[in-house]
């Protein structure tokens, strides 16, 4: 697991006593980077910052979740004026809070949201829980959002950990593995706990948030104005754009397919394929199974072994092409339009797909 080290730079002439304390460096945490750039150069003036009102800051933190600020900032003002406290909230039919959500999208938002304000008047008669463990019981407030609210609201010291926070925190630290398994999930949160400053919560929070939001964003990161770019692991390997670790691909789905190698001794019957769809203008051996493909060509074999199958991964699907040797008399030789009968020794460069080629390769080597 990463650890934040403090290097302690040791003055040059430890003896010159009145140098000593000036010259004693240490390099600050990540915390402290971050809260001190947070302060000159992060966001002040969004409409729910500035205030300790719980209530504003939950349904700014609600709206956020799903949607850009940008998009935020109105819909947070016209929900306010309608519904300007938890009560009048808690008070108004779900059908009008749905109006005025309208547009935002993630439904399930408003809804939690109502039901969210209910209970706080119900059950907690009107004032909000300040710890994140008692917030993030309440309907809709996961763990993040529970610890956003406990630290604007009431200055906790409790850990973020959205999409944007995992994003720093990978690169920075060079966490491998898709964040949404639960092993890098449980490690993130450690990290997120364990990176938390003694004090300054409110600066840190904001400042993780403007972090991930505006500097290292998911393409073209801007290290070069990013404060913590001296320790950020991801920036000093180039790994970027590789961290963090995007989910892995979904399982391709398998076909089979079986492709007649139809030989007459030095040549191949090759055909060429519909311009478009699979390998699209390209010359294969015919498809299908072997007796089939034989009839439908007219050609008899003298001799038919099967080939070892190989597999081969396009984009959506993997493919195991099953090929068959046939070998007919050069008498008998086929001849229709889309065919081709292509010397042995030169057919794998004639314009086949590579799974193809592999395989003209092989034959050629063995019978050659
Ligand atoms: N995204 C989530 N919470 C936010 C906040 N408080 N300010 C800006 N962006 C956010």
């Amino acid at each position: 697991m990463p650890t934040e080290k403090r290097r302690i730079i040791r003055a040059p002439h430890p003896r010159v006593e009145a140098d000593l304390s000036a010259d004693l460096s240490i390099t600050p945490t990540f915390a402290e980077r971050l809260i001190a750039w947070q302060k000159i150069a992060g966001r002040h003036d969004l409409p729910w910052q500035q205030t300790r009102d719980p209530y504003r800051i939950w349904l700014s933190e609600i709206m956020l979740q799903q949607t850009q600020v940008g998009t935020v900032i109105p819909y947070f003002q016209r929900f306010l004026s309608r519904f300007p406290t938890v009560q009048a909230l808690a008070e108004a039919p779900l059908e009008a809070v749905i109006e005025h959500w309208a547009g935002l999208g993630y439904y399930a938002r408003a809804r939690n949201l109502h039901r969210c304000a209910r209970e706080i008047v119900a059950v907690h008669a009107g004032k909000w829980p300040n710890s994140a463990s008692q917030l993030s019981a309440l309907p809709g407030i996961g763990r993040s959002t529970a610890a956003a609210i406990a630290a604007f609201a009431f200055g906790q010291r409790a850990a973020i950990l959205d999409g944007n926070v995992k994003r720093v925190l990978c690169r920075q630290f060079a966490i491998e593995g898709f964040p949404g398994q639960s092993a890098v999930d449980r490690e993130l949160w450690a990290l997120a706990e364990r990176l938390l400053p003694a004090a300054d919560i409110e600066s840190y929070t904001q400042g993780l948030m403007d972090l991930g939001a505006t500097v290292c964003t998911r393409s073209r990161p801007r290290c070069e104005i990013c404060p913590v770019s001296p320790d950020c692991q991801a920036r000093l390997s180039g790994r970027q754009s590789a961290l963090p670790t995007p989910r892995p691909r979904a399982k391709l789905p398998e076909r089979r397919a079986g492709f007649v190698f139809i030989c007459d001794g030095t040549r191949l019957l090759l055909e060429r394929r519909p311009p478009s769809g699979l390998w699209g203008g390209l010359l294969v051996p015919p498809e299908g199974e072997a007796s089939a493909v034989l009839a439908r060509l007219g050609l008899i074999d003298q001799n038919r072994r099967n080939l070892k199958p190989l597999r081969h991964a396009f984009t959506h699907f993997r493919l195991t092409l099953e090929p068959v040797l046939c070998i007919v008399s050069p008498a008998v030789a086929a001849s229709k339009p889309g065919l081709h009968w292509v010397e042995l020794v030169g057919a794998a460069s004639a314009g086949v797909p590579t799974p193809i080629r592999k395989l003209i390769e092989q034959i050629a080597g063995e019978t050659g």
